[in-house]
C-alpha cells in the first residue's frame, strides 16, 4: 500500500494512506509525497514544467510590488524555473564553478572556517556564555565558500545572510501585507546590489559568476535571476541542513549527514506545474496543477533531497561536503553541550530548519 504523509508545510504531520496524489485545500497544491512519484514527476519535465519553481507562494500585494519593481525585480527563466532551451549553457557555465575539483579544493577552507568557529563557541561555552550554534558556527561558513567559489570578493556577508532569509519568507512564506513590504525592501535591496555588480561586469569583465553570465550573452535581468537564486541556494539551505545535523546530533551523536538528507532535508519540498492533462499513479491531474513534492523524510533516498533529472541540484556535492566538515569539526562539541531552549523554527513551505540552536555547557544548568 502506498503511504502518502502530508507535507510537513501543512502543519499537523497527519498521515493519509492509499492516495498518491491529492489535492490539498489548505495549501492549494497537489501534495505528491511518494518517493517513486515524485522521482516519476521529476523526471518528465515535459508534464511537469518547473515555471512556478521560484512564484511567490503568497501573492504579493500591491504595495509589495510596487517596491520590487522600482529596482526592475524579475526572475525571468534560467535555472530552477527554466523549461526552456536556455537552461542548458546557463546550468553548463554555473556547473563549472562547483566542478568536483573545485568542490574537493574548497574543502580546506572550508574546514579552516568551522575550526575557527567551533574553537571561539568553545572558549564562549568556558566561560558560562550561551552560544547559538546557527550564528556561531553554521551561519556564514556556507557563504564564505560560495563566495570564494564564484570569485566574489567585497561582499557583505551578514547582508547576503539576511537578504536570503527575507526572501525565502517572501516567496516561499505566509507573510501579511505588511511583513511584505519589510521583506520586498529587503529583496529589492538585494536586487539593487545584483544589478550593480551586473553592470559593473559589463564594463570591466573578470572571471567571477557576473563576468561569466554576462558573457554569456544573458540579458541583465537574466544574470541577476540568477545571481539572485545562486546567492541564496548556494548557501543559506546549506546552514540550514548544518543546522539540522546540529540539533539532531545533540540528540544522538551519530548522526551522519546523509541520514539528515533522508529524513529532514532543509529542502522538504520542491514545486512543479501541469503543462497538460495527466494521471499520476491513479490520480487525474488537469492541465495547470501546481504540485508540491516531497524530497525527504517520506522513505525515498538521501539523494532525493537534491531533486532528479536536468534540474538537480548542482551544488549537492558541495553541501555534502560542507554539512560533513561541520560535523567533523563540532562533533566533540555537540556532545558537550545541551539546549538551552526550544529552537524556533524557520517553517516556510519549501525550506524547513532550526532558526537558532542556543545552548549551554552540559555542566551548566539549562534555563
Ligand atoms: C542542503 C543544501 C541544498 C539542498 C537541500 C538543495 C536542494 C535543491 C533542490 C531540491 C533543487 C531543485 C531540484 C529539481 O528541481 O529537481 C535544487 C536546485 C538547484 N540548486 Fe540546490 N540545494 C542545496 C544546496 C545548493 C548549493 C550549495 C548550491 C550551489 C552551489 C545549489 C545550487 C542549485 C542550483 C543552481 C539549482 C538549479 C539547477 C537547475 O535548475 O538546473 N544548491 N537544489
Amino acid at each position: 500500500m502506498v503511504r502518502v504523509t502530508r507535507s510537513s508545510a501543512s502543519g499537523d504531520g497527519s498521515t493519509v494512506t492509499g492516495c498518491p496524489a491529492r489535492y490539498d485545500e489548505a495549501l492549494g497544491y497537489w501534495v505528491v509525497d511518494d518517493p517513486a512519484l515524485a522521482r516519476e514527476v521529476l523526471l518528465d519535465p515535459q508534464t511537469f514544467r518547473p515555471d512556478n519553481a521560484v512564484l511567490a507562494h503568497t501573492p504579493l500585494s500591491v504595495k509589495a510590488l510596487r517596491v520590487l519593481s522600482g529596482v526592475g525585480f524579475a526572475l525571468p527563466p534560467t535555472l530552477a524555473n527554466n523549461a526552456g532551451e536556455s537552461h542548458r549553457p546557463i546550468r553548463a557555465a554555473v556547473a563549472r564553478f562547483f566542478s568536483p575539483a573545485r568542490v574537493a579544493a574548497a574543502e580546506p577552507l572550508t574546514r579552516e572556517l568551522n575550526t575557527a568557529r567551533v574553537t571561539a563557541a568553545l572558549r564562549a561555552l568556558a566561560d558560562c556564555q550561551q552560544v547559538d550554534l546557527v550564528q556561531a558556527i553554521a551561519a556564514e561558513p556556507p557563504a564564505l565558500v560560495v563566495l570564494h567559489l564564484l570569485g566574489l570578493t567585497d561582499v557583505d556577508v551578514p547582508a547576503l545572510k539576511a537578504w536570503s532569509l527575507d526572501s525565502l519568507e517572501l516567496f516561499w512564506g505566509w507573510p501579511d501585507e505588511d511583513r511584505q513590504l519589510e521583506l520586498a525592501h529587503s529583496a529589492a535591496e538585494f536586487y539593487a546590489w545584483l544589478r550593480a555588480r551586473t553592470t559593473a561586469a559589463r564594463k570591466a569583465p573578470g572571471d567571477d559568476l557576473f563576468g561569466v553570465l554576462v558573457a554569456l550573452g544573458l540579458t541583465d535581468e537574466e544574470v541577476c535571476a540568477v545571481g539572485y537564486f545562486l546567492l541564496i541556494a548556494g548557501q543559506e539551505t546549506t546552514t540550514q541542513l548544518i543546522s539540522t545535523a546540529f540539533q539532531r546530533c545533540l540528540d544522538d551523536p551519530g548522526t551522519t549527514v546523509e541520514q539528515v538528507l533522508q529524513e529532514a532535508s532543509s529542502v522538504p519540498t520542491w514545486r512543479r506545474i501541469t503543462a497538460e492533462p495527466t494521471t499520476l499513479g491513479d490520480v487525474d491531474l488537469p492541465v495547470g496543477a501546481p504540485v508540491l513534492l516531497g524530497l525527504t523524510g517520506h522513505g525515498g533516498p538521501a539523494d532525493l533531497a537534491f531533486g532528479i533529472g536536468i534540474h538537480r541540484c548542482l551544488g549537492a556535492a558541495l553541501a555534502r561536503m560542507e554539512t560533513q566538515v561541520a560535523l567533523d569539526c563540532a562533533r566533540d562539541l555537540l556532545s558537550s553541550v545541551r539546549l538551552a531552549e526550544p529552537p524556533p523554527m524557520i517553517d516556510l513551505l519549501s525550506f524547513r530548519a532550526p532558526a537558532q540552536l542556543v545552548v549551554t555547557s552540559s555542566g551548566h544548568k539549562a534555563v
